[in-house]
Formats: structure tokens, sequence, C-alpha cells
């Protein structure tokens, strides 16, 4: 079973619905400890399962490396064959990149290389775009710029609102999340050093 800790900041739904479908036996992973950088509603989802929680705080004008060294530690104390960023809004810092990478992915909502960031939603409604989309990325030194795993087009539909876009874009980050943390524990993927 490959060993994963999931980082989250909000509402922690695609950390729930990975975590139904690995008690369905549906993903061969087990998720070991779920982080946040504030006491995140979605934490209750790990703590639904039995599954420790730790809160790693980055403080106001904190250095940024240093808490991403505790946070690097605080992981590594489960020893995990990978992390997981899924509504993580934090920025890691390059150190913690290089200690994890490339066995740090992360889901974003949207198509990469469009609308990085952490408004990729909004930015894209605003664009006014006929469809946007989901992707699941390997974690390098930038803003959503590392090797595209897995990604998939989502159309803007009449009548979206951020909200609805937001939530079918979601459906498809689980769905490729799940696909991509299969295949790497069945070794169908090889995550390169880059
Ligand atoms: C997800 O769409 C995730 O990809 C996004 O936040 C949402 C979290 O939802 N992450 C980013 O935008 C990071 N740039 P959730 O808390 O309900 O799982």
């Amino acid at each position: 079973m490959l060993r994963v800790v999931f980082l989250i900041s909000g509402q922690g739904s695609n950390l729930r619905a990975f975590l139904d479908s690995c008690a369905e036996g549906m993903i061969p992973a087990t998720v070991v400890a779920v982080g946040a950088d504030s006491e995140a509603p979605g934490l209750d989802h790990a703590r639904h399962f039995d599954i420790p929680t730790f809160v790693e705080p980055l403080e106001r004008g904190g250095d940024r490396d240093e808490w991403g060294t505790r946070l690097g530690d605080r992981i590594d104390t489960f020893t995990p064959d990978l992390v997981i960023l899924s509504g993580f809004l934090r920025l890691v810092p390059p150190s913690f990149v290089r200690r994890f990478a490339p066995m740090l992915l992360n889901t974003h909502p949207a198509y990469l290389p469009d609308f990085p960031g952490v408004h990729a939603v909004r930015d894209a409604f605003e664009a006014g775009v006929t469809e946007t989309g989901a992707s699941v990325i390997v974690v390098d030194e930038g803003v959503d710029t590392g090797p595209i795993l897995a990604q998939r087009h989502v159309p803007v539909v009449d009548g979206d609102t951020e909200s609805t876009l937001h939530n079918r874009i979601k459906i498809v980050e689980r769905e490729l999340l799940a696909h991509v943390v299969r295949d790497i524990a069945n070794r169908e993927t090889a995550i390169e050093e880059s």
C-alpha cells in the first residue's frame, strides 16, 4: 500500500473523496496523515477515518523556509511514499519541494498551463473561456509549473457561476487524482527526478 500524506487548507472535499475511494478499495493507498496550515474544516474528514492530523501554520511575517522545514519534519514522521497537496493554498518553499519531489503532487482546478495560481476558477470564469479544466501535476519550484501527469477539459456552461463551475471541476480533479495515484501504486507511472 502506498503511504500518502495529504495537505489541505479548506473544506477538503477532494480529500474526502480520496479517503472514500481508499476505503472502498478503489485506490491501493492508505492516507497515513492529513496536515493543514490552519485548523481547516476538512481535517474532520481525517478524524472521521481515525487518521492523524496536524496543523503547521505559517505565521504572519514568518520565515517561509523555516515553516517549510517544520512542515516537512511533521510529514516525515509518517514516512510517506507520496505527499498530495489538494486545496493546500500556501506556496511551499523550494527546500520543501527538493525534499519531497518528485513524490509531491498537486491538484489544480484549471487546464494548465492556463490559469495557474490560487484563483484559477475565478480567472477562467472572468476571462470568459468556454472551457477550462483540471490537472494533476508534480510540484516543482514554480507556481503550478511542474510536469503534468493528467488533465482533462471541463466546459463552462450557460448559467454557470464560479461555484457551480468549480464543483464540476472538482469532480474531474478527483477522478484524475485517483487515476494517477492508482497508476503510481501499480508502478504504471514512473515519476522521474527533474
Ligand atoms: C480544489 O479545486 C483544488 O484543486 C484547489 O482548491 C480546491 C480545494 O477544494 N486548489 C487550488 O486552487 C490550488 N492552486 P476542497 O478543499 O474542497 O478539496
